[in-house]
């Protein structure tokens, strides 16, 4: 990513100069970085769409606003090097894993510049040397970071993309093994049925064959879960009334007791059973993490636009070991979990028009949000 920045350096004309001039501009500015924060902040607050990122709530935001200041500090400072580089990218990595809309970035940073700009106009003269030499400085470096943060998308996009290639190969192998296995497993079924039925007082030929069957139907269903995840059964699509759906979805997770405060009637376009296989998905894990002790809170919102679901459990979050591979097929810290579930989370999301993200939630543990688009040709 040094790379790119370097070269976009050169692309905007970004020099010596344009460092001296931020750096002569920071003690003039600095005290001004808490306001234009606050005006960034009360602009992402007016905006449901941009307001809907904000995953640990608006009281969040009051931590955020110092980000954003320690963030403009740097700016004007810099030095802007590889570590520089990789902080932004850093932060922009933040974003997509929250899964804010990239348009917001353009806007967001224009609010930035517009701020900046005014606050420059008070404490130099605009039309002298050091004036121009102080906004244009300003226009590049903000160009530039803009550019990393749109670059952090562009990533995204291409491992979304990478990650659909290797599915696509996964699916085909996973396919001719799964139709391979089934027959000797259906050998085995029928062998068992056969011992079973020979009256036999043996305990331990009793207790192994109950094993080989319990085995025999876990394989099987594995099977089946990988066969679901590649097969892309077609959407049966039809109107679906979310809240419903996610209450009857959680109602039927066992290890409970999953809270969820149910909005008024929101109609999706959808796959009502494979809409319904993501919410147990979801709800199973985090019953899973949050433990008998713990807490699972669902939460289901609308904007003029879109549905968001939350799923927020009180486990203990997201391991780092396996953050970036989260929603890939095989990957689980569930002991005796396959890792399909999520997989197939995504899957299913993703063919809705939707996305989903995870990210720390506000009971501590993790928190998933799923995005779905309540028009009709999503
Ligand atoms: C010029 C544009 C923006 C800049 C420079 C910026 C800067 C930052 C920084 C420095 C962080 C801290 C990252 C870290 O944890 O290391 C952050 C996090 C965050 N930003 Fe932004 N931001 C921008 C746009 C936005 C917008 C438009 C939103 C809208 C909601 C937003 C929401 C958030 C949230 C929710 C987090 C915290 C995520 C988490 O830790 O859970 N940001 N941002």
């Amino acid at each position: 990513m040094f790379a790119l920045f370097q070269e976009l350096q050169r692309y905007v004309g970004f020099g010596e100069a344009d460092e001296r001039a931020l750096k002569a501009l920071h003690p003039l500015l600095c005290d001004s970085f808490p306001a234009v924060s606050e005006v960034f902040y009360e602009r992402v607050l007016q905006h449901a769409d941009a307001r809907a990122a904000l995953t640990r709530g608006e009281k969040h935001v009051g931590q955020l606003k110092g980000t954003l200041v320690k963030w403009m500090n740097e700016l004007f400072t810099g030095p802007w090097d590889q570590a520089y580089v990789e902080r932004r990218a850093r932060i922009g990595r933040v974003h997509v894993q929250i899964a804010l809309p990239q348009h917001y970035m353009v806007s967001a940073m224009n609010v930035v510049r517009v701020e900046l700009r005014e606050r420059i106009a008070l404490v130099i003269d605009e039309r002298s040397p050091e004036g121009r030499a102080a906004r244009d400085a300003l226009e590049r470096i903000c160009d530039l970071d803009l550019a990393l943060m749109l670059h952090t998308y562009r990533e995204d996009l291409e491992q979304s993309q990478a990650r659909s290639e290797r599915l696509s190969t996964f699916g085909q192998l996973v396919g001719s093994i799964g139709h391979e296995l089934r027959n000797p497993l259906g050998v085995i079924e029928t062998s068992l049925y056969v011992l079973k039925g020979r009256p036999s007082t043996d305990e331990r030929t009793l207790k192994h064959l109950e094993r080989i069957g319990q085995q025999v139907v876990l394989a099987n269903e594995i099977i089946t879960q990988l066969l679901n995840l590649i097969r892309d059964r077609p959407l049966n699509r039809g109107k679906v009334e979310l809240a419903q759906l996610v209450a009857e979805a959680i109602a039927s997770v066992p290890e409970g007791p999953v809270s969820f405060t149910r909005p008024p009637p929101l109609e999706v376009t959808g796959d009502a059973i494979q809409l319904r296989q993501v919410v147990v998905n979801l709800a199973q894990n985090a019953t899973h993490f949050a433990g008998p002790e713990g807490r699972v809170e669902v939460c289901l919102t609308s904007t003029p636009t879109e549905a968001t679901l939350t799923v927020d459990d009180s486990g203990p979050g997201i391991d780092p070991s396996i953050r970036n591979r989260l929603f890939e097929p095989l990957v689980t810290t569930r002991p005796g979990g396959v890792g399909l579930g999520l997989a197939l989370v995504r899957r299913v999301v993703e063919r809705h028009g939707g996305k989903v993200a995870a990210t720390r939630g506000p009971l501590g543990g993790a928190r998933f949000t799923v995005t779905l688009p309540l028009e009709e040709e999503a």
